[in-house]
């Protein structure tokens, strides 16, 4: 099925949607055809769905999340049980396998979290089957909503730390694809190119998935937003020499004391970033804090196949040789000058700043 996946901010700046929940089922956008082509599939099975995550139809921590969530209502809607308790065995079997997908991104397993807490409230108080999947539905749906805007709330902090005009880098995606709202690192920019900073954005292809060549570019271009394309061996070069104002990436896992896991190559940005006098942000929302987690060396990091480093869109690229694909790597916090979240901006240390926002109510920002 081709279709437009698109929605409009008030502004009118092309959004792409990842995943849409339907009468019809999950509906994803296939992130691993992009640029190419724009192709969506309806899941109606929550297997199905962990496949996708899995295959990367769909990624992103965020989006990760969102489809999580929905792969968790879709099981209990399409579940034959006759019980609470029948449907609690099978939800407890669909919730194991969607956490088996991706073991990085803590967003999956906070939207599971959040499923499980919804679903232990609903079988306490009601045996109306047929109410508990509807309920569980809204509660997908509801992950979804929020995730939208605390995107938006991310980019208005965020924007204040942009600048007026200038080049701004990032890494990887962390943008409506890998958040099914408006970004996170591209929120921020997003925001601020719609308050008037002149932005233009240094974009790494992000070796060896492309995310960055396949998917930012694409969704700068069609948001009107100027970039240009690099690979990533060119980021020393353009740190020292290209003028660039500010780094903003998105993260994966922030550890309690700020260490962030995100896309491999995010630590030498940083690192980088900290050498040539460069500001080097993270945005990402509250959900993606790992409190539990003390530091970056305990952030476990996916392993992938290493046919995505020796083949480029299924072409050999390298010979049969031992290839290694870390998909994430782990940024100290001493490299972040601040960690943007929907409840405002974090600085160093971290492990006091971080803690008051997570346990802060949401600050509106106008
Ligand atoms: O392997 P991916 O494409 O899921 O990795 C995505 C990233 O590393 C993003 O930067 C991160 O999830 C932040 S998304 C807002």
């Amino acid at each position: 099925m081709k279709v437009v996946f698109a929605s409009q901010t008030n502004s009118q700046m092309y959004v792409a949607q990842p995943i849409e929940w339907t009468d019809g089922g999950v509906v994803m956008l296939d992130q691993r055809r992009l640029p190419a082509e724009e192709i969506s599939y309806t899941y109606t099975d929550y297997r199905e769905v962990a496949k996708a995550i899995r295959d990367m139809v769909i990624r992103g921590a965020p989006a990760i999340g969102v489809a999580a969530a929905m792969g968790a209502a879709l099981g209990v809607l399409h579940s034959s049980a006759k019980s609470v308790g029948e449907l609690q065995t099978e939800f407890t079997e669909i919730c194991e396998v969607l956490a088996k997908t991706r073991p990085t991104a803590v967003d999956l397993f906070w939207a599971l979290e959040r499923m499980k807490r919804r679903f232990a409230q609903l079988a306490a108080e009601t045996s109306d089957l047929a109410g508990i999947k509807q309920s569980m539905v809204a509660e997908a749906r509801e992950v979804h909503l929020e995730k939208k805007a605390t995107d938006e709330a991310i980019g208005r902090f965020g924007a204040d730390l942009m600048p007026r005009q200038g080049r701004v880098m990032t890494q990887c995606n962390a943008g409506a694809l890998a958040t099914a709202g408006i970004g996170t690192a591209l929120g921020v920019i997003r925001v601020a190119v719609q308050q008037g900073r002149e932005i233009h954005v240094i974009v790494p292809e992000t070796r060896p998935y492309l995310q960055g060549a396949r998917l930012t570019a694409w969704e700068l271009q069609k948001g009107g937003i100027p970039l240009t394309l690099i690979t990533d061996n060119m980021v020393g070069h353009f740190l020292k020499t290209g003028k660039v104002s500010a780094i903003v990436t998105g993260a994966d896992r922030v550890a309690a004391n700020g260490d962030t896991a995100n896309k491999i190559g995010t630590y030498q940005i940083a690192v980088l970033a900290k050498e040539n006098g460069v500001p080097f942000y993270v945005a990402a929302p509250i959900s993606t804090l790992d409190l539990n987690v003390p530091d970056g060396d305990h952030i476990p990091i996916e392993e992938r196949s290493a046919a995505e480093v020796t083949h480029l869109q299924g072409v050999r690229i390298a010979p049969d040789v031992h290839a290694a694909h870390p998909a994430f790597d782990i940024t100290p916090a001493r490299y972040i000058s601040a960690i943007i979240t929907e409840r405002g901006v974090a600085r160093a240390p971290y492990t006091e700043s971080l803690r008051a926002l997570h346990s802060a109510v949401q600050t509106v920002k106008a």
